[in-house]
């Protein structure tokens, strides 16, 4: 367009052709976007995390980008949900602007529930408080198979803080519907407060040492509503795996952590750099994995999403 300006401060700067050629070339990208598949649109994927994450939220961004989805590191902590606006308007908004999934981190568990029955985009959780971390489950049930083949009958005991984790939630659920045995470990404060069918729980770390598979856990303190009556120095004495710990165990066995580890603490820096350590098998599957769930899930064909900002319903 002649002469538009370089910097457009006011709508003063512009002039009334200017109006009226930005209003036509408007309504021609309005009609690209909504004249079907010969305009094949690329789907926009979006990361939307209100906690710290180096492994989820990055994994989701390479896995978006290598299904050929454009992607977002939305920051909502910078947003106007600072500004008052409730969840489901700045979701509504997203996808209004062309935004197909969100991945949702928070700290606050069962974010997500409410929009079960009806949501304005679709949503994946990136981990909620301590409620659940299903992809991260997911990613290590395809680790657990790699290694172990057939996982049923075969024994995994998660050591460490299992009351606050979400990732421990979601294995509980997840891995016994494959016939794997769960075994939890630590501190009475950590385990949790109530019996869980067919879950086994322990304060003795030699308990757990005919399994198939230690999945360790950190201590995660940010997520203890009350202090916690617990010496803390003693975890790395106690339940903290080191080489040493684990040579009475009769077989050589993979030992797993979401991450982050805090190195001795929870696990040992000679686990780390041993061939017993998975957590780096664990981060190459993410990628692959999460292309399998984004593709799900925007295969998945629901055209209730996002209802009120359908351009087809309202053209
Ligand atoms: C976990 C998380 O954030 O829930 N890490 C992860 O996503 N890979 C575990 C943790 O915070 O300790």
């Amino acid at each position: 367009m002649n002469n538009f300006p370089s910097v457009l401060e006011s709508t003063a700067d512009l002039s009334d052709k200017h109006i009226q050629g930005l209003l036509e070339l408007a309504s021609k990208f309005q009609k690209r976007e909504s004249s079907g598949p010969s305009f094949p649109k690329i789907p926009v994927v979006s990361t939307f995390f209100l906690e710290n994450s180096t492994r989820t939220k990055n994994s989701f961004a390479v896995a978006a980008m290598r299904l050929g989805a454009h992607y977002i590191d939305f920051n909502p902590e910078n947003s106007s949900l600072n500004k008052g606006e409730r969840l489901e308007e700045t979701f509504r908004t997203l996808h209004c602007q062309g935004v197909e999934l969100l991945i949702v981190r928070a700290s606050e568990s069962q974010l997500l529930s409410e929009f079960k029955k009806s949501t304005p985009i679709r949503l994946i959780n990136g981990g909620d408080g301590t409620h659940q971390h299903p992809t991260q489950a997911l990613l290590d049930l395809m680790t657990l198979q790699n290694e172990l083949g057939n996982i049923s009958g075969k024994k995994i005991a998660i050591i460490g803080d299992c009351r606050h984790s979400r990732v421990a939630n979601s294995l509980i659920e997840l891995l016994p519907r494959l016939g794997m045995k769960i075994t939890l470990c630590g501190p009475k404060h950590f385990l949790p407060t109530s019996n869980i069918p067919n879950i086994e729980m322990t304060t003795e770390l030699e308990d757990t040492f005919d399994c198939d598979a230690l999945y360790l856990l950190r201590i995660q303190k940010e997520r203890h509503i009350n202090d916690i009556d617990y010496d803390y120095s003693l975890y790395p004495d106690e339940y903290g795996i080191s080489l040493k710990k684990i040579e009475p165990l009769k077989k050589k066995i993979p030992i797993y952590h979401p991450g982050p580890a805090n190195i001795g603490m929870e696990i040992g820096e000679d686990v780390i750099h041993s061939p017993f350590y998975r957590g780096y098998h664990q981060v190459k599957n993410s990628v692959p994995m999460r292309m399998a769930i984004i593709q799900a899930i925007l295969q998945n064909g629901d055209k209730s999403i996002g209802q009120a900002c359908r351009l087809d319903q309202v053209l």
